[in-house]
């Protein structure tokens, strides 16, 4: 099977991530049809791409002729069914299993290529739970990207026990070749490499504050100035998003059940409150759009 450029993908999803999906999949050279379920969805989604694109522009990382060019890639459409013609379809919708389990048993029926591939931006999820709904869980593999998506290098590429090595193959060469990112592999295990490794590092700073030893801003200068992070964790948290940060730290603790994995009440009261982080305007800080 071959390895060549994937020409044709779609997202589905555009939120914080599936947006920062879509912008380095067109620069890559690719066309890009993402789906979101409202107009409304899809208008803020395409004004994201639109601004981390101008900002590309700004800060001198691609010509203006460049980005006029890349946003010609797009088409934007609520509908899944427009995805049929797609080799490739990176889901990024919200982190819930029924969610992603719902969109990806309907790509399995709307897909017409036989040889897509159906890649998942689950960030905590295993792959093998996903994969399962379709009736081609060989062509089902998890592509984990990172926030913010056109800065950040790294690809996670997760295969669960049926994923077939031509899927595979594939979608680490999309990754490493085309769209030039830095590709490790994972085991089909809740959190993967990172989340498995970041989350209870998140968790314990909202540990910290919430019991009253370090305030929010000490705990983040800590780890910035102290240890060269580029932002503390409960920032890092906040950008995440609280409500994903709940999400991936439940999966771990479904998996593990481990203690430390476990969203703290603080976590889960702040998410109950819609105090979601930086996309709500208010999480461990206050932010103005
Ligand atoms: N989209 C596109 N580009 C962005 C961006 C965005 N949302 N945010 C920042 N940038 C670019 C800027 O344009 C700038 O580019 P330049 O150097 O070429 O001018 C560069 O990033 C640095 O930005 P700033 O100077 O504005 O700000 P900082 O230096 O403070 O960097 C940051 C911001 C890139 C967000 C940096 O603080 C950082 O890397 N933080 C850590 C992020 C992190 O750990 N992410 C992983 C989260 S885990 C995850 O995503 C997995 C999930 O499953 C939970």
């Amino acid at each position: 099977m071959s390895t060549g450029q994937i020409e044709r993908v779609g997202v589905v999803g555009c939120g914080l991530m599936g947006s920062g999906i879509a912008e380095v999949v067109a620069r890559s050279g690719a066309d890009v049809m993402v789906c979101e379920a409202s107009e409304d969805a899809l208008q803020s989604g395409r004004d994201r791409i639109e601004r981390s694109i101008g900002r590309a522009v700004t800060s001198g990382k691609i010509d203006p002729l460049d980005a006029k060019l890349t946003l010609s890639r797009f088409e934007f459409t609520p509908h899944l069914e427009d995805l049929a013609d797609r080799q490739l379809v990176i889901e990024a919708v919200v982190e819930d299993e029924e969610v992603k389990t719902a969109v990806l048993r309907q790509l399995d029926q709307v897909v017409d290529d036989p040889t897509a591939i159906f890649a998942t931006n689950t960030s905590s999820i295993p792959i093998m739970k996903l994969a399962m709904t379709t009736r081609r869980p060989e062509q089902v593999i998890g592509l984990h990207f990172f926030n913010p998506v056109p800065v950040l290098p790294l690809v996670e590429i997760i295969t669960s026990l049926l994923t077939s090595t031509e899927t595979s193959d594939r979608a680490s060469s999309f990754a490493s070749d085309q769209l030039g990112k830095t590709v490790i592999t994972s085991p089909d295990r809740a959190g993967f490499v990172v989340n498995a490794l970041l989350i209870p590092y998140l968790l314990s700073a909202v540990r910290m504050l919430e019991s009253g030893f370090a305030s929010a801003e000490h705990i983040d200068t800590a780890m910035v100035e102290g240890c060269a992070h580029p932002m503390g964790p409960l920032h890092l948290a906040d950008l995440i998003g609280l409500d994903t940060t709940q999400a991936v730290a439940n999966s771990l603790y479904e998996e593990f059940k481990e203690p430390l994995y476990s969203p703290p009440p603080l976590l889960s009261r702040m998410v109950e409150g819609g105090l979601l982080g930086r996309k709500s305007g208010q999480g461990f800080y206050t932010y103005s759009h």
